[in-house]
């Protein structure tokens, strides 16, 4: 058993250089994934390795920590929806509205192993020919350099590949390496990965048309929540639009965007020119 006083300190290291909150009935996850940290350190158990955080705190010690508390799961069009009003109403309104540059830029925040910001590649793709002569700039960041380094690598298990990918596109896209599926080179460049912490300011990742941001501000109480989305809006043209996690909701978080009626997960930003998509509310039970 973990001892209260080694909890509190490595939840307080885990909270102030990621976000990600854990109650007191978290402590057997904390000590399940911190036992790999502490004997990869060198250590037998969780009171050697809070002893060590205690003595002589290391910047890479505390990123590991850190990093093994974060939860990875994704898989391939998640949701699915959001992947389709990508494809039929928010690119076809951006190849409109953005022809005087041809430049759309897409940002998946908390982009995990990749198959995300991979899956908004293939959809692009898809779109053939009538992306020719533009630039689209697909932008993925996580705070996990373990995910990051996964996603670069672009191989999927079997598993991986089964869980939300139509078999259509692994035929296309993938290539057999070994055990794994290989994904596309030509997919994996459409994609550039960086690390990057969502506690920070992100402008100097640039403007965005569209944000993935789905499945990783759960983890975070609502006033992290409040202050990742007020950034990640800064960022944004008026008429950009923002995705969420099915189970996520901005109501008492920001009033910074809105629901957009009929599409599950997007969000619009409340401006004067708000309004680019039918307006939503945010009780799905009705509108499911
Ligand atoms: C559950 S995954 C979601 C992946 C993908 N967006 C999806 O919906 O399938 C959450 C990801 O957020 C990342 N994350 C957690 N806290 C973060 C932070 N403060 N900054 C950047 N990424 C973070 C985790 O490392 C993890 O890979």
């Amino acid at each position: 058993m973990i001892h209260p006083e080694d909890f509190e300190l490595l939840r307080r290291i885990v909270k102030s250089r990621s976000g990600l909150t854990l109650s007191p009935d978290k402590a057997y996850l904390l000590e399940n994934r911190l036992m790999a940290v502490a004997r990869k350190w060198g250590m037998n158990d969780i009171e050697g390795l809070a002893a060590t955080v205690r003595g002589t705190p290391n910047e890479e010690l505390l990123r590991e920590i850190t990093e093994a508390m974060t939860t990875n799961e994704t898989l391939f069009f998640r949701d699915q929806s959001p992947f389709e009003q990508l494809e039929k109403v928010v690119l076809p309104r951006l190849l409109e509205s953005r022809q005087g540059t041809r430049h759309i830029r897409i940002w998946s925040a908390g982009c995990s192993s990749g198959q995300e910001p991979y899956s908004v590649a293939m959809v692009l793709k898809q779109l053939g020919s009538v992306m020719d002569n533009w630039r689209v700039d697909i932008v993925a960041t996580d705070i996990s350099r373990t995910m990051l380094d996964k996603a670069r690598a672009g191989l999927y298990t079997q598993f991986e590949v089964q869980r939300g990918l139509p078999i259509a596109m692994l035929m296309k896209y993938f290539s057999q390496a070994g055990d794994k599926w290989e994904l596309d080179p030509g997919i994996r460049a459409m994609v550039h990965f960086d690390e990057f912490n969502l506690l920070n300011d992100p402008a100097p990742l640039g403007r965005f048309d569209v944000v993935f941001c789905r499945n990783v501000l759960i983890y975070l109480d609502q006033p992290t929540k409040g202050r990742v989305l007020e950034n990640i809006r800064s960022l944004m043209p008026d008429d950009g639009v923002l995705y969420m996690g099915g189970a996520e909701t901005v109501m008492g978080v920001t009033e910074k965007f809105q629901p957009v009626s009929e599409h599950r997960g997007m969000y619009e930003i409340v401006s004067a020119t708000a309004g680019n998509y039918p307006r939503g509310t945010e009780n799905y039970a009705s509108n499911p």
